[in-house]
């Protein structure tokens, strides 16, 4: 089942992770002249306060005319902060300099340092999404969601008080693993959820000796680059991507990905849905043991 994703996030962010401090500085700017204009970062990137100074940089300058509401800020709840969560969102409205975030997330449904069967982690991340949801009532963030949530963990959310209904999920995705973000928009059809996708290079593994000929073939037949293919067939499957690079040229073929994803034809995609089938491989952290 293909859901395409809330109409105003911009289909393409840039992801920052990994990019501390001063180092985000030349990549966002690049990409800000080349036109993104969704930026992803987290409160444990450590680079918010630097990010605010770019945008400022930006909302002064005559040449490019860009506004805050020209932008889609995503950021998210640290799980150090998990405790805290109001004091995290508005830390990070002020390192970004913005009175309110387009999307703010639960980064983990854990805290940081509790075990992951430890049964507080259940209670922290159900107050933490009261909080997000007081928080959108007032203002503070234009959307609210989650990343890294199971079915499960999404489930005890879609029972509170506050439930579902057009959240955004956040969730690792690429051709060796992405049938649970397919089970979480078949299971909460109806909530009108919103799935953006990260990590869709496997971690280098779509870079690898082993990355499946299928892949090659695809990229070898439509002039694409195998990361234009594997992102082209997370667009054409309604998700919305991140993809972080430092690379000018890449930083261009991300963001031209809405041009050239009708390249693929349904054959391709259907082919690519295939390759998880000799057994899922999930390449970042792992929620499914967080109790
Ligand atoms: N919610 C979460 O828990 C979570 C977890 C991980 C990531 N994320 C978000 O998702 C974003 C993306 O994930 P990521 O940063 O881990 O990695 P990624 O975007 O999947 O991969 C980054 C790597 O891909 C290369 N690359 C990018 N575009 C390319 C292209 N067109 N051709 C060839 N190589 C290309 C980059 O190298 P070059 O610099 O050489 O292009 C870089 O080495 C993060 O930055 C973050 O914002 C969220």
């Amino acid at each position: 089942m293909v859901r395409e994703i809330c109409a105003s996030i911009p289909p393409v962010g840039l992801g920052t992770f990994r990019l501390k401090h001063d180092a985000v500085k030349p990549v966002l700017r690049d990409a800000i002249r080349l036109g993104y204009r969704h930026i992803d970062t987290a409160a444990i990137y450590r680079n918010e306060a630097e990010i605010g100074e770019v945008l400022q940089e930006f909302y002064a300058s005559d040449e490019y005319n860009i506004a805050r509401e020209d932008l889609w800020i995503t950021s998210k709840l640290s799980p150090y902060d998990m405790a805290t969560p109001r004091n995290a969102l508005l830390k990070s409205l002020a390192a970004l300099q913005t009175p309110y975030l387009d999307l703010y997330l639960i980064h983990w449904p854990a805290m940081a340092r509790k075990p992951a069967s430890s049964p507080e982690n259940k209670r922290l991340r159900l107050e933490a999404w009261g909080v997000l949801n007081e928080a959108r009532k007032q203002g503070l963030v234009r959307h609210i969601g989650v990343s890294n949530f199971t079915v499960e963990h999404l489930r005890e959310l879609s029972e509170t008080e506050w439930g579902i209904k057009d959240a955004f999920v956040q969730m690792e995705i690429h051709p060796w693993y992405w049938r649970d973000a397919a089970e979480i928009q078949t299971d909460f059809e109806g909530h009108n959820l919103s799935m953006v996708g990260y990590a869709l290079l496997a971690e280098g593994k779509l870079m690898a000796d082993d990355c499946p000929e299928l892949i090659e073939g695809i990229a070898q037949r439509t002039s694409l680059t195998k990361v234009q293919v594997v992102l082209s067939w997370a667009r054409k499957r309604g998700w919305a991507i991140l993809v972080k690079s430092e690379n000018e040229t890449h930083l261009r073929q991300n963001l031209d990905i809405p041009e050239v994803m009708d390249t693929l034809t349904a054959d391709d995609i259907s082919a690519i849905d295939e390759i998880s089938l000799g057994g899922e491989e999930k390449r970042c952290w792992d929620p499914r043991l967080v109790k």
